[in-house]
């Protein structure tokens, strides 16, 4: 199974660029087309989250209707830029609990099971994720325990060492993730995004990979509290992630709109013992 993982689009309601420098949406549409002429074609997108830079309705369906001309099925999880309603009806049908403050549901009939997560409140500096939406991902998890499964959302559980980064991380609920995900050993890999910038971990035990971001790259020149330096930099990129179901293995990849591919920035160590 081949995954093309997408990520922080933040497109802009009116198109204007982003922080007056990227022009996101055409940034998206280029991503879009590369995936499109990948041979083989992958099996699903997977966007974890920031569709949007504001969060306005228009903005989502802005990013929705660009998305839309990926050859494959996608599935999208809202990030702390985003408003989740707005996302919600941007990216079709629902399959999830519509009344609850936080966005999860499974994706079934591909070779790994998907299980998509929410840590955004309505709070962009804040990121939690709630005691029912963690009952919700234990039901999930115990109702197949032999299958894989990958799991997306937007904020990674570890810390990256990037203070500014890591006051706006997880804030509740992530240890008791990571233990769930331990604890079902089938747990190929989460997916995320958030950070702009391409990093890989652990969490209790399981890969943790951030993609870059479609959009555009932050570059961060102190490891302060401080959000005081931040370059806006290209190449706007994505992930490949491959799942091979008779090795059961789990590879990926970073590509990046200039034509370059590379490995993965390593983040904090893992917490389990
Ligand atoms: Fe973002």
């Amino acid at each position: 199974m081949l995954i093309a993982h997408v990520s922080d689009p933040h497109l802009t309601a009116d198109g204007a660029p982003m922080h007056g420098l990227v022009d996101t949406g055409a940034a998206l549409a280029r991503v879009v087309a590369e995936i499109n002429l990948l041979d083989p074609l992958p099996d699903a997108a997977l966007v974890t989250g920031d569709l949007t830079h504001e969060g306005e309705a228009g903005a989502a369906a802005r990013a929705a209707a660009i998305l839309s001309a990926l050859r494959m099925p996608w599935f999208a999880v809202p990030g702390n830029h985003d408003r989740r309603a707005a996302v919600r009806v941007a990216c079709g049908p629902y399959p999830g609990d519509a009344a609850a403050d936080w966005m999860a549901y499974a994706v079934e009939g591909f070779p790994l099971r998907l299980l998509a997560l929410d840590a955004t409140t309505d709070d962009p500096f804040r990121a939690r994720l709630p005691r029912a939406e963690l009952a919700w991902l234990a039901a999930r998890l115990a109702e197949a325990p032999e299958r894989p499964t990958l799991v997306f959302l937007h904020h990674p559980p570890f810390d990256t060492g990037i203070g500014w980064l890591d006051q706006m991380g997880i804030a509740e609920g992530r240890h008791e993730m990571g233990k769930m995900l331990r604890a079902h050993g089938c747990v190929v890999a989460v997916l995320c995004g958030h950070l702009h910038h391409p990093m890989r971990g652990t969490w209790y035990g399981v890969p943790v990979l951030a993609g870059p971001s479609a959009a555009n790259r932050t570059v961060t020149s102190g490891h302060g509290t401080e959000l005081a330096a931040i370059a806006v930099a290209a190449p706007p990129g994505y992930a490949l992630h491959r799942w091979d179901e008779t090795a059961k293995t789990f590879a990926s990849e970073l590509r990046f709109l200039d034509g370059h591919a590379e490995g993965w920035r390593t983040a904090r160590p893992d917490p389990s013992p």
